[in-house]
């Protein structure tokens, strides 16, 4: 039994990589810091390779563990979601007592948190579902942290969390996000957009590699422009690398032998599943989760491939395209189209918070996403600023800035439509994007004609756009049209 005077002040409980990098960070940090992991050799090897980083108080059971922190307790859990954090939840909440704290910084869908946060409330715990971003490496030296849970949990617990996020401008990457599920909540949308993100990236890596004709050191070392411009950030940086990399097996650049099928977790998924009942078009992450879906799909894609007719396709040449002016649109297209899905991903927030009466506030999500997360970018500084210039901004695309910047990537963005349809490249977020980005605009949606059609069918009635009130045409008799 450990002594009062050294207790731990956080606990970590999983020690795998994202685990044990977390409580890693921490002990350099300066705190004392309670391990625990289910098979004691994990928490063997984390004091054996890491233990002089700082002070570890190491537990074989849970009781032990509990025992070991300072009160009020605060156990970090860093497991897979699913099953087995319900059963490690249960198992701390035993050992612990009133008021204790509870956090599960792993990626757990947002109503499991949100029903983890009633059954620990109903036992005088607290828990606080924290969205962890930063892989590994954030983990270590500093993620982006969006915590969810009462907000009297953040009073004990945000110097400690502050103490290991990035901080970006002297301000820390992390801030309480609004109560129960809401932190899980965004930091699934943060994965949606970070989908979209990347495949944007992908799209403009196809149409350089495949149209252009372009090898893939130099494609990265156009990534590496990119890179300190509008578009520099996280993702762009490493894909850059990627590109760069040689297979030493085969001499090959690495990316021609990586198998085309993107894996995914579910995170993106479920952006678009609660996006749907949340009736939020986030396009631009739909086509990114089915577009990891269809790459997956490879049996269907043999079967295609050589057999789906094709057109009379143009190449680069015919299209008397210029190198230069293309990657120059492609830029364009990429960022215009990042643009789009980030201003659907805040849309799906702030549709998400309403819904479940979070009052979260999109400008402290765009602060603490400029650093330690995987979308980190340096585009995240005018997102703050346009929600300073107007907190209740109908969308991001409307902000002043960025309706400049529209202005000056539009047509570069139809050209690289036109370009991609042209070549038989596919581009399902550039062209999704636009598609989206004209129907925000247009005057008229075809809308009407469904509309139309659903109140032949079933009656289903339709508004008029010069009088208020519900109306029925009698399609069957007469064809007057009557109020309902
Ligand atoms: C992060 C990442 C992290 C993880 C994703 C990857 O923010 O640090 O998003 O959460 O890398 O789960 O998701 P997929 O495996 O679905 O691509």
């Amino acid at each position: 039994m450990t002594s009062p005077e050294n207790l731990a002040q956080i606990g970590v409980v999983g020690l795998a990589v994202m685990g044990s990098n977390l409580a890693r960070n921490f002990a350099r940090n300066g705190h004392t810091v309670a391990v625990y992991n289910r098979s004691p050799e994990k928490t063997r090897d984390l004091i054996a390779e890491h233990g002089d980083e700082g002070t570890f108080l190491a537990s074989e059971t849970v009781e032990d563990f509990v025992a070991s922190l300072e009160r009020p307790r605060k156990a970090i859990i860093m497991v897979q979601a699913g099953a087995a954090t319900d059963a490690v939840i249960n198992q701390l909440a035993d050992a612990m007592e009133d008021g204790d704290i509870i956090i599960d910084g792993g990626n757990a869908l947002y109503s499991d948190t949100i029903r983890r946060e009633r059954e620990m409330a109903e036992r005088n715990r607290h828990f606080v579902g924290a969205g962890i971003s930063g892989g590994e490496e954030g983990a270590l030296n500093g993620p982006s942290i969006m915590p969810g849970g009462p907000k009297e949990s953040w009073e004990t617990l945000g110097p400690l969390l502050e103490s290991v996020a990035a901080v970006v401008d002297g301000t820390p990457c992390v801030t309480h996000i609004g109560p129960d599920g809401a932190g899980h909540f965004v930091k699934m949308v943060h994965n949606g957009i970070e989908y979209a993100d990347m495949q944007v990236i992908g799209e403009a890596y196809q149409l350089l590699r495949y149209g252009a004709g372009m090898s893939p050191a130099e494609i990265s070392e156009v990534f590496r422009e990119w890179n300190s411009g509008d578009l520099d950030s996280y993702l762009i940086e490493i894909t850059a690398e990627v590109l760069a990399q040689v297979d030493a097996e085969t001499g090959k650049p690495l990316i021609d032998v990586i198998v085309d099928a993107a894996g995914q977790k579910g995170t993106g998924r479920w952006t678009v599943k609660a996006a749907l009942d949340l009736g939020i078009p986030v396009t631009g992450i739909g086509e990114a989760v089915f577009a990891r879906a269809l790459s997956s799909s490879l049996e269907q894609r043999a079967a295609a491939q050589g057999v789906l007719p094709a057109g009379e396709l143009a190449t680069f040449e015919s299209l008397g395209l210029d190198r230069d002016a293309f990657i120059e649109d492609v830029r364009r297209a990429l960022y215009a189209s990042k643009l789009v899905a980030y201003a659907q991903g805040f849309d799906e927030i702030r549709a998400g918070s309403a819904e479940h009466a979070w009052d979260v506030d999109p400008r402290d999500l765009a602060t603490i996403w400029r650093g330690g997360c995987i979308i980190r970018a340096k585009f995240l500084n005018r997102i703050v600023e346009a929600y300073d210039a107007d907190p209740q901004l109908p969308s991001l695309l409307l902000d002043a800035y960025f309706l400049d910047e529209l202005r000056d990537l539009i047509d570069s963005w139809r050209r690289v439509i036109v370009a991609a349809t042209q070549l038989g490249l596919p581009v399902p977020v550039f062209a999704s994007s636009l598609s989206y980005y004209d129907s925000l605009r247009a005057e008229r949606l075809p809308a009407a004609v469904i509309q139309g059609q659903r109140d032949y069918f079933g009656a289903h009635t339709y508004g008029r756009v010069d009088k208020p009130g519900a109306f029925h045409t009698l399609w069957s008799g007469d064809r007057s049209e009557i109020e309902v």
